[in-house]
């Protein structure tokens, strides 16, 4: 969603833009070049193959910006508050993540059972999937996954892994086959089990929720920040977060109740009543595009 994202954000001569997902560095390489001479961009990705395929994508760029591995919840300790007109967070794998089997990511390729993105920790989707109790997996598919059948498919791993630990994405892939046939559908089965399993191990919902806070004290007034999803869970977080934003109120309590509201002015609003869906082109060109959906939050 380049042309979506270039519109949203506007880049010019002398703005400070973040993107906070490099991946390859596309979207980066498009705001630098639209904000060329003079624009500058903060770009962080927390997976180290993605920062060097970026580093090297920017190069004849480099005097322009400054690159780090980490993670965008961390933003706000590295770029200084209320300097920046634009951040940017395109969320989930890039595609060179999903199509190395090495990775883990993908069910259609046979490889361990990883999906670290930032592969300096220890926890693997392996050790979730052998250690966690059959409960545990239920939730989590229910919660991170919106699985409808959460609870049989746990089942059927916790009893795959009597016979030896399930290790690698064509075990689990054929678990889930077994408990739940493709029968026809448009997605795969496994679906749902792989984002839940990547959601927790890269401790996913976290990282946005603190990522979005961290983001919007880096904007000027008029700044904004554009957020790509590719899945409900993911969209869910943004869109709640942005409610929050535009209330002309703050929240004292647990809940959303009249006796708990502090009237304060609102700190942003939504740029677009609805969230952007990719063009038929781009999903024509790119599958994965389908299920994008772009929102874009105004800072007051
Ligand atoms: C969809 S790709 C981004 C593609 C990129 N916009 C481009 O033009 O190539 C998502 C990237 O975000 C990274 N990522 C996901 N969560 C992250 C986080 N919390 N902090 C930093 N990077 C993250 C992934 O490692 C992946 O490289």
């Amino acid at each position: 969603m380049l042309r979506e994202v270039l519109e949203a954000l506007q880049p010019k001569p002398g703005g400070r833009y973040v993107d906070g997902t490099l991946g390859g560095g596309g979207h980066a390489a498009a705001l630098l070049a639209a904000s060329a001479p003079s624009g500058f961009l903060f770009g962080c990705d927390r997976d180290a193959a993605a920062l060097e395929a970026a580093r090297q994508r920017l190069a004849p760029l480099a005097g322009r910006c400054a690159l780090r591995q980490g993670n965008f919840a961390e933003l706000a300790d590295w770029i200084e508050h209320r300097s920046c007109q634009g951040v940017l967070l395109d969320l989930g794998v890039s595609s060179p993540q999903l199509d190395e089997p090495e990775r883990g990511f993908s069910f259609q390729q046979e490889g361990p059972l990883d999906m670290r993105m930032d592969q300096r920790q220890s926890l693997t989707a392996a050790g979730l999937d052998n250690d966690l109790s059959e409960r545990e997996l239920a939730d989590l598919f229910w919660k991170l996954g919106d699985e409808p059948h959460g609870r049989r498919l746990a089942r059927a791993i916790v009893q795959a892994r009597r016979q030896g630990p399930v290790e690698t994405t064509g075990q689990l892939a054929r678990i889930i086959e077994r408990v739940s046939p493709r029968q026809g559908r448009k997605r795969h089965p496994a679906t749902r089990v792989f984002q839940a399993l990547r959601m927790t191990v890269n401790n996913e919902v976290c990282s946005l929720k603190r990522g979005l806070a961290a983001a919007c004290t880096l904007l000027q007034p008029g700044g904004r920040l554009a957020v790509i999803t590719f899945h409900s869970v993911e969209d869910r977080i943004v869109k709640h977060f942005g409610h929050e934003k535009i209330r002309d109120y703050a929240v004292t309590g647990e809940v959303d109740l009249p006796e708990f509201r502090v009237p304060r002015p609102p700190q942003m609003r939504w740029l677009y009543r609805k969230p952007l869906d990719a063009s038929e082109l781009e999903v024509e060109s790119n599958p994965r595009a389908r299920s994008a959906k772009l929102r874009v939050l105004e800072q007051l």
